[in-house]
């Protein structure tokens, strides 16, 4: 008879492992922390076949099974010797919090029960339990156990798609201003065409006439001297010499070179002016070519001068040598006026300086723009490459200047980062490479970041 129940207990045990393991379902596993063989035995007796135990008869023993598997529940008694139940309940909940815990105790204490659930513990069972009590509490546990980790997936599944739209927002936001700024450019590009145009001509007359003026004043002013010697009727000597007083003849006469001179320096810068206006101007110039990054900076002060050449900025170059690089040299030129703009704005009407640093190194270059202004509120920090992003006042910034230069420099395979303090200054530093990377082994990864870089020194 024994020998019976013996085998048809055998034969269930034995056909449930199987329909288990053909529904492919793998069984939870459950660790079993007694001190006492007999009550593991009766715990896992009970429970039946549904799941896979694992016994531990200390907590010690416990850790270890703990590191190597991942168990969905421990049943664990309180009093053992060594460390306590509870000592394992805190681990647990500190280590592995995918696993759940059901006390067992055979102290029929309520604060003690209180105080494991409070600690963590899904339930609190005393000896003796009835079987069907543990196998409910079990199954909650479990179902439990695996609604939180769904639920921690789905909050995390959530929170990537959350920072995958903000992310396209971004670029949105970002494309949309480089629209807008493309357009700008386009327009004060003509603009500036159009003048450097009209003007050229004029400025070509005055330029060229120059030469010739200052040969035609030399021959005078020889004829000029040539009558101071011949002899005069007193009374003409005498009439010339007042109207030659009236009108400063000998300061007159010295001057005349040094007026020329200076005219034909005017000349000069408004020729500059034309010729840096058409260079400006080529904006939609979409060829990449062998670009020489001091030339795009002198070019780009130049038409900033109105900042730089009032006094109250000083402004130092600090360029090192550098190797010419593939870029689209027009593009580039707005990133330098955005910085520098920006560097002049924040300095103010104070006293300041702004510099600017190149430096090559491999086979990349780095051009830093640093300014002794307000610096940079951490406030506000994560944002200023955000588009329309300003500070400023109306009519001052758009907040286009940086979210432009980023784009830019993405294009070109480069980054852009910040460093600032206020009260103190900002740089800001652009690493560029030589040769432009194709479109997909760009650096992808580019981004702004707000903190000292170490890996270089300007
Ligand atoms: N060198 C700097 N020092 C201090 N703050 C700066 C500096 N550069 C940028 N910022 C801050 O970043 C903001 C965004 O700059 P950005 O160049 O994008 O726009 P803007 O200068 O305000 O306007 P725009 O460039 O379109 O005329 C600025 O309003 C300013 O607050
Ligand atoms: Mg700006």
């Amino acid at each position: 008879m024994q020998l019976q129940q013996t085998l048809s207990g055998l034969v269930s045990s034995i056909a449930s492992h199987q329909l288990n393991d053909l529904a492919g379902i793998e069984r939870e596993k459950v660790l079993i922390v007694d001190d006492s063989p007999v009550v593991r035995r009766s715990l896992t007796k009970a429970l039946g076949d549904a799941y896979q135990f694992t016994e531990a008869s200390t907590v010690l023993e416990a850790f270890e099974l703990l590191r190597s598997t991942e168990f969905s529940l421990v049943i664990t008694d309180i009093i053992m010797p060594g460390l306590s139940g509870i000592e394992l309940l805190r681990k647990v909940i500190e280590v592995y919090p995918r696993t759940s815990v059901i006390v067992v105790s055979g102290v029929d204490r309520p604060q003690r029960a209180l105080d494991a659930v409070r600690l963590g513990a899904f339930d609190y069972l005393i000896k003796p339990f009835d079987n069907e009590v543990l196998a409910l509490t079990v199954t909650r546990a479990l179902e439990h156990r695996s609604l939180l980790i769904n639920a921690k997936q789905y909050k995390a599944d959530l929170e990537a798609r959350n920072e995958e739209l903000i992310r396209g927002k971004q670029q949105l936001q970002r494309l949309q201003a480089q629209i807008v700024q493309n357009e700008k450019m386009a327009s004060i590009g003509q603009l500036a065409a159009g003048i450097a145009h009209e003007l050229n001509n004029p400025v070509g007359f005055l330029y060229g006439n120059l030469d010739l003026l200052s040969a035609c004043v030399s021959d005078l002013t020889r004829v000029v001297r040539f009558y101071e010697h011949v002899e005069l009727p007193a009374d003409v000597a005498q009439a010339a010499s007042s109207f030659k007083e009236q009108i400063g003849y000998e300061r007159t006469v010295s001057d005349l070179d040094s007026i020329i001179a200076d005219c034909r320096e005017g000349a000069e810068r408004v020729r500059d002016i034309v010729q840096n206006l058409r260079t400006f101007s080529r904006l939609d110039e979409a060829e990449l070519k062998r670009t020489d990054i001091h030339e795009g900076i002198e070019s780009t002060l130049r038409i900033l001068s109105r900042y730089f050449s009032g006094g109250a900025i000083e402004l130092v170059r600090d360029f090192g040598e550098l190797p010419t690089i593939e870029a689209y040299s027009a593009k580039l030129n707005q990133v330098w006026m955005n910085l520098l703009v920006n560097a002049a704005q924040a300095v103010g009407s104070n006293q300041g300086s702004v510099t600017i640093s190149t430096r090559s190194m491999g086979d990349k270059v780095y051009v830093a723009v640093s300014d002794t202004g307000s610096g940079i509120d951490p406030a506000v920090a994560g944002r200023i490459f955000d588009p329309f992003f300003t500070t400023k006042p109306v009519g001052e910034g758009t907040g286009l200047g940086l979210s432009i230069s980023f784009g830019i420099i993405e294009d070109h395979g480069g980054t852009i980062k910040v460093q600032s303090k206020q009260g103190v200054g900002t740089t800001f530093t652009v690493e560029l490479l030589q040769r432009l990377p194709q479109k997909n082994d760009a650096n992808s990864d580019s981004h702004t970041q707000l903190e000292v870089q170490h890996a270089f020194s300007l």
